[in-house]
């Protein structure tokens, strides 16, 4: 500062004063520029930082308060250089630009201080900025490499496509799903759907159109691909589209992953879940099947008994009448009585005939089992079926060579097929086909039971047509006796009555398999022959009466059947011995008493049989031939003393009564030693 006394020095002192309020000046406005640019840096700064943080408001407010201050002290500078300078004294000029001055430097001083403040204020909280931005970027950055290993890991392929644009982005992972390298293709909506196989494709942009249109946000897909290395795959698309305020998809974002091999689980899963339903329900039906089949068996056993007894009764009624009738035939009788007598002969013969038939359902039917080869005997049942069946019916027979031998009646057979081709023509009216078919079958235990036959082997002939097939309510009744769906007189509904018969006869089954309009089969299970020695007996009625009176002994418990037997052997000039049974017939035997030939019912009282009269013919009279007689007996002719005996079956005619007595006289001792030869260890009869 220039001494006060010297004007010259203090004008000069004034001089540098100004200048240096000149330069203060200056130096000010650098500094508000200096400040501006400061703020402008520090917002940049804060709006960097404003993604992390929500302070800074202090430091704009400092920064607010310096630029007044600047501001404020430039003013009044430019006011101090104006006015004031213009109109006082030297001296006082100077005082009071020497107080202004003081003024501006204190108030530049205070400024400067606050702006290094600021500066320092401004530089810690971008030192603290920075440290929390390089955080919060290792933190972005240590995220994104777990997303990233978290994604390849899990193999899943990200996708973003740009709806607006059109752009899509496809992550390392998908081009990888795709078996693609990156840039193989431009990724777009098309490239993609391209990977798609066209079966999938069109469901895929069904789904993808419904989102969009419907503004859903959630987009799940399921679809195949055809990778090129490893083929076709399954691949599960999962994503999210975003759409802008007015409503526009702006963008779809998701992820995929390949789900071949779960997809490959489910379906095993699926196909075992699906065959173990298939198996319950199999299992299910098999059960009902069988149960249904046990409780028909049962109800036409009940009725078989019930048919077979009265038929039983009946039989030996019509033996009566018959052979009543024969004798009365014998006695001089006017044409009227004549007349009476053939008519009643005619119903008797006619009451005879359904008793055979009913015997026949009723298992009491005469029948001779033997051994049949089926594959040698298969072509004439083919000629049997051709005659029974119209032209329209094609018929085929399959019968493979090692078919087993069945063992049953030859005739009864053959007249079950008949009765089942006659079904079978009638249900095709217009025609179709009929196949007879023959399989080996073995019966195991737990099977044999259910169907009510004895374990072993078996053969199951199969007919079946390609017919009407019959409804639930007509299959439940089909073999009962008398069941007919036929108009009167065009069915009499013993047909399958007789099948069943012979079947369960034989030692087998009968059951029915039918389907409306489908067609029907009926299934015979016939027992496998085990001994082929077993021929067939020829049995059938002819050759000639006897004439030389013979001493006949008939053991016959019925005592009308007897009174009449013995009427009708009178009637032929014969003798007759009668026992009612085992007891009387053994001491006859045991007698002196003349005996030539044996004449037994099968069934006797006492538990006792005709087998047991044989044996003790045998015993006692070894020369003498047994004939047997019967109306249901299907079952004890198979005891082995009897097989190969001549059988009369009641009813019977005087002729067919010679005739046996005739042959057995005739074939005997032959027959009966070779019966002796097969027979089991003699047994000899209870005294
Ligand atoms: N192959 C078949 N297809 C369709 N329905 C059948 C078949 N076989 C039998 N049926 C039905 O079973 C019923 C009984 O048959 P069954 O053979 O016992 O008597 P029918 O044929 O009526 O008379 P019959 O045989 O005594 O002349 C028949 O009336 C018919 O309704
Ligand atoms: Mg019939």
């Amino acid at each position: 500062m220039a001494k006060d006394d010297d004007p010259i020095a203090l004008r000069a002192e004034i001089a540098r004063l100004r200048d240096e309020l000149e330069q203060a000046h200056t130096a000010a406005e650098d500094a508000a520029e200096e400040a501006a640019r400061t703020a402008r840096d520090l917002e940049r700064a804060e709006r960097e930082l404003a993604r992390h943080t929500h302070t800074g408001r202090e430091m704009e407010q400092a920064m607010a308060q310096l630029h007044d201050q600047l501001r404020h002290s430039a003013a009044v500078q430019l006011e101090l250089q104006t006015d004031q300078a213009r109109s006082l004294t030297v001296e006082e000029e100077l005082n009071i630009t020497l107080e202004e001055m003081q003024l501006v430097i204190a108030e530049l001083e205070a400024a400067n201080i606050a702006l290094r403040d600021a500066n320092a204020r401004l530089e810690r909280r971008v030192t603290e900025r920075t440290t929390a931005l390089a955080t919060a970027n290792a933190g972005l950055v240590e995220a994104q490499a777990r997303l990233s290993l978290a994604l390849r890991a899990a193999e899943a392929g990200i996708w973003d496509w740009n709806i607006a644009t059109g752009h899509m982005m496809w992550s390392d992972e998908y081009w990888k799903l795709h078996g693609l390298m990156p840039g193989e293709v431009i990724p777009s909506r098309e490239s993609w759907l391209a990977t798609i196989l066209p079966e999938d494709r069109v469901l895929v942009e069904a789904t993808l159109q419904t989102c969009l249109e419907r503004h859903v946000l959630d987009f799940t897909m399921e679809y195949r691909i055809r990778h090129p290395g490893t083929g076709v795959r399954w691949l599960a698309a999962r994503g999210r589209f975003l759409f802008d305020e007015t409503g526009q998809p702006r963008r779809m974002i998701g992820l995929s992953i390949d789900t071949t091999e779960r997809k490959e689980a489910l379906q095993v899963l699926d196909a075992l879940n699906h065959e173990l339903a298939a198996r319950v329900e199999a299992e299910v039906a098999g059960r009902e099947a069988a149960q249904r089949t046990m409780f028909e068996t049962q109800k036409l056993e009940a009725l078989g008994q019930l048919t077979g007894g009265v038929a039983h009764d009946f039989n030996n009624l019509m033996t009566v009448v018959i052979s009543a009738l024969h004798l009365l035939g014998r006695e001089p009788l006017n044409e009227r009585q004549q007349r009476l007598l053939r008519r009643i002969q005619q119903a008797s013969a006619q009451g005879a005939e359904l008793t055979r038939r009913l015997l026949a359902f009723g298992r009491g039917q005469d029948l001779r089992p033997v051994t049949i080869p089926l594959p040698t005997h298969m072509q004439e049942l083919r000629e049997l079926l051709v005659h029974s069946l119209r032209e329209n019916i094609e018929i085929a027979v399959i019968c493979p060579e090692e078919t087993w031998p069945v063992r049953a009646d030859r005739g009864a057979l053959e007249l079950a097929l008949l009765n089942l081709a006659v079904n079978a023509r009638d249900a095709m009216p217009q025609g179709g086909s009929l196949t007879l078919s023959a399989t080996n079958r073995q019966v195991p235990a737990a099977e044999a039971k259910l169907l009510g036959v004895p374990t072993g082997d078996y053969v199951e002939l199969r007919i079946t047509d390609t017919g009407t097939g019959m409804p639930e309510g007509v299959r439940q009744h089909a073999f009962e006796p008398f069941f007919t769906t036929k108009e009167p007189g065009k069915g009499t509904g013993l047909g399958l009555a007789q099948v069943y018969g012979f079947a369960r006869q034989s030692g087998g089954l009968a059951r029915i398999e039918t389907r409306p309009d489908e067609g029907t089969s009926v299934i015979l299970l016939l027992p496998r022959a085990t001994d082929p020695a077993l021929t067939e007996a020829s049995a059938a009625p002819g050759g000639e009466p006897v004439l030389e009176p013979v001493s006949v002994l008939v053991v016959e418990d019925n005592a009308a059947v007897a009174e009449s037997v013995t009427d009708m052997l009178g009637g032929m000039g014969h003798k007759v011995a009668r026992a009612s049974g085992m007891e009387p017939a053994l001491e006859i035997l045991a007698s002196e008493a003349p005996i030539d030939v044996v004449l037994t019912d099968i069934l006797l009282p006492s538990g006792r049989s005709g087998a047991d009269v044989v044996r003790a013919v045998r015993r006692y009279r070894p020369q003498v031939p047994v004939v047997l007689t019967t109306g249901y007996g299907g079952e004890a002719i198979s005891d082995p003393d009897l097989i190969g005996l001549p059988v009369v079956w009641k009813p019977y005619e005087p002729k067919t009564l010679a005739t046996m007595l005739a042959r057995a006289l005739r074939s005997h001792p032959a027959e009966i030693q070779a019966a002796v030869s097969n027979a089991p260890p003699w047994e000899a009869p209870v005294a």
